[in-house]
């Protein structure tokens, strides 16, 4: 018999540079053993198409997060899991999304800010520093982390498969 598993969404946040992404990728590929529907819905890739045209204004990231938490209910409904990684950096919209998604699993991707900003995948960081980019999380605009994550991947200082494997136990794996 094929392995079945009821919908999921798994939301990985936490500051630009924190791991979401490498996380989310290894997720997506670990579950693709599982005989799975998996899509991983990325902040940086939407920003091109779904959500094309939104800034870093609190108003434009809320729409954003609405536009992906939307998508990301649907498919929750349909089976899918749904590894959904975006900063999201207000704490009131996370829990309203706790309350609107089905099955929900809120995953702090926490690294402090030094060593995202150390790391500096996109030089991001750099811009943000010298006020070519203003607005950036963790810089000159909140982040509000999480209080009560199911949760937390220290990916300073835990390797991408623990992290993972944390988030594979909470699936019931
Ligand atoms: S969110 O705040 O609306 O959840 P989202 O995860 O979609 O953000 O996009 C964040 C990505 O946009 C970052 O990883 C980075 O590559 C890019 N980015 C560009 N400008 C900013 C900014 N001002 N603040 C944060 N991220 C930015």
């Amino acid at each position: 018999m094929k392995y079945q598993h009821r919908g999921v969404t798994i939301w990985l946040t936490g500051l630009s540079g924190a791991g979401k992404t490498t996380i989310g990728k290894a997720i997506e590929k670990e579950l693709s053993n599982y005989n799975q529907k998996v899509t991983l819905l990325d902040g940086d890739i939407l920003r091109q198409t779904l959500c094309k045209g939104l800034g870093f204004s609190k108003s434009d990231r809320e729409e954003n997060i609405l536009r992906i938490a939307s998508l990301a209910d649907s498919l929750t409904s349909e089976g899918y899991i749904v590894v959904v990684c975006v900063i999201s950096p207000y704490r009131a919209q996370r829990e309203i999304l706790k309350q609107q998604i089905k099955n929900f699993i809120e995953v702090y991707v926490n690294a402090p800010l030094a060593v995202c900003e150390e790391r500096d995948v996109k030089g991001l960081y750099k811009k943000a520093r010298s006020g070519e980019i203003k607005n950036f999380t963790g810089i000159d605009d909140p982040y509000e982390p999480p209080l009560n994550p199911d949760v937390e991947c220290r990916t300073d200082c835990e390797s991408v498969n623990e992290s993972v494997n944390k988030i594979l136990v909470k699936l019931h794996i």
